[in-house]
């Protein structure tokens, strides 16, 4: 026996329904035990062709450099960032929720001058408020915004908001984390610039790869930059020459292999099942929820109009135990969702219909589970109410 104490891995069967990680897809699953290829292997790299291809399809985009950084979604904010800002650009930022607030703290470390366009947290940012700054402001290099708020349940649009940014002459930087592949999201249709994402939401691989596209024009822009950037491992120039084959691949890193075996897999079952019908399944399952949440007298959170098909937030009511209701999810029907974030912390809960975990069954049973878990708690609500509302959902 090792003298350092240990116990047998064995992580339970979860049902993920809380902002991230979803679960995966059995195939997805058995992808990451294939066996492991160098990162320079031609068969590794015919899988990263296919990579690139399948994310193009996902992202609605022709653009080149089109590939996962090997690191979680924060890291697709820090190079969409990093590359593109050098100290003293400007940047204007919308801030609505945890993770406008990331993207102003990153830009910041990057040394940009960053104009903030506060909203309240579950509601968007205004095109006439992006307007009212581009006027105000001459000179902005980047705009930052969120597409699906995390934190807030919110989607943000995003049509007016790049042509304002196209208008003023600057770069739409968009994070679509909690979207991309469980909402419309047309990279060159729109004109979105620079955008990024992560593994474990929409599109149902473990987490740790960040899959980011960038245009044309901003990669223009990359080559005007006076200053070095400050990351080597997020340096897209330097990624590139590892992902994209022209003149040949030169190592950059070592490519989680394993990982990328996953996300292929997870891509080619977003093709199989075909865009645009995942983007309906998600849509779907999201009104089935909120409309049992609703009917369960609820409230949600998030504006009406602009909430998330992937990402509900709801209320948690007075007198109702959050930690507890929660843990009981947890311990009684292995069923996972999240608290809330930052400054809704204790006040809303977050469950997430995203990618494998976006189905009739999911949405059943966490209504189902939390009536029963809020009638223990004393909250009172007619029985079967929300499973009632939602059947009556997806018969429409
Ligand atoms: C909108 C948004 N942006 C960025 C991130 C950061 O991604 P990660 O936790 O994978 O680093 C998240 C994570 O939940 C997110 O929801």
């Amino acid at each position: 026996m090792p003298a350092v104490p240990y116990q047998e891995l064995k992580p339970p069967q979860r049902v993920l329904l809380g902002p991230g990680p979803s679960n995966v897809h059995p195939r997805v699953q058995q992808a990451m035990a294939a066996p492991l290829l160098g990162h320079l292997d031609p068969y590794f790299l015919t899988v990263m062709d296919d990579i690139m291809s399948l994310l193009r399809y996902l992202f609605q985009t022709s653009n080149q450099l089109t590939f996962p950084i090997s690191a979680t979604g924060s890291a697709g904010m820090e190079a969409g960032l990093c590359n593109f800002l050098e100290p003293g650009d400007v940047a204007l930022i919308g801030v609505n929720g945890y993770f406008g607030e990331r993207l102003v703290t990153v830009a910041q470390r990057c040394g940009a001058e960053v104009i903030r366009l506060d909203a309240e947290w579950g509601h968007i940012v205004e095109a006439e408020a992006i307007e009212d700054a581009f006027k105000k402001q001459r000179k902005v290099k980047l705009l930052a915004l969120v597409h699906a708020e995390t934190s807030t349940g919110v989607l943000q649009p995003l049509i007016e908001a790049s042509r304002l940014a196209r208008q003023h002459g600057a770069l739409l930087l968009v994070d679509a984390v909690t979207s991309l592949g469980g909402h419309e999201l047309a990279i060159d249709d729109w004109g979105i610039d620079i955008c990024y994402s992560g593994s474990q939401k929409c599109i149902s691989c473990p987490p740790g790869l960040s899959p980011i596209t960038v245009n044309q024009k901003a990669m223009d822009t990359l080559k005007k930059r006076t200053s070095p950037i400050a990351s080597f491992y997020l340096d897209l120039s330097l990624l590139a020459k590892y992902w994209i084959a022209e003149g040949g691949r030169v190592y950059h890193h070592t490519a989680p292999a394993c990982l990328f075996y996953a996300f292929h897999e997870a891509l080619a079952l977003i093709a199989e099942e075909g865009l645009k019908a995942r983007i309906q399944r998600h849509a779907r399952y999201g009104a089935a929820l909120q409309a049992g949440l609703e009917a369960m007298g609820l409230t949600l959170h998030a504006q009406p109009g602009h909430r998330l098909n992937t990402l509900t937030t709801v209320r948690i009511p007075d007198g109702v135990d959050d930690a507890r209701i929660r843990q009981r999810l947890l311990s009684d029907y292995s069923i996972e969702i999240g608290g809330g974030l930052g400054t809704l912390k204790g006040k809303v809960w977050r469950i997430g219909l995203m990618g494998y975990s976006s189905s009739e069954q999911n949405v059943l049973l966490v209504l189902s589970a939390l009536e029963k878990l809020l009638a223990e708690e004393g909250y009172r609500t007619k029985t079967g109410a929300g499973v009632g509302a939602a059947v009556r959902s997806l018969r429409s």
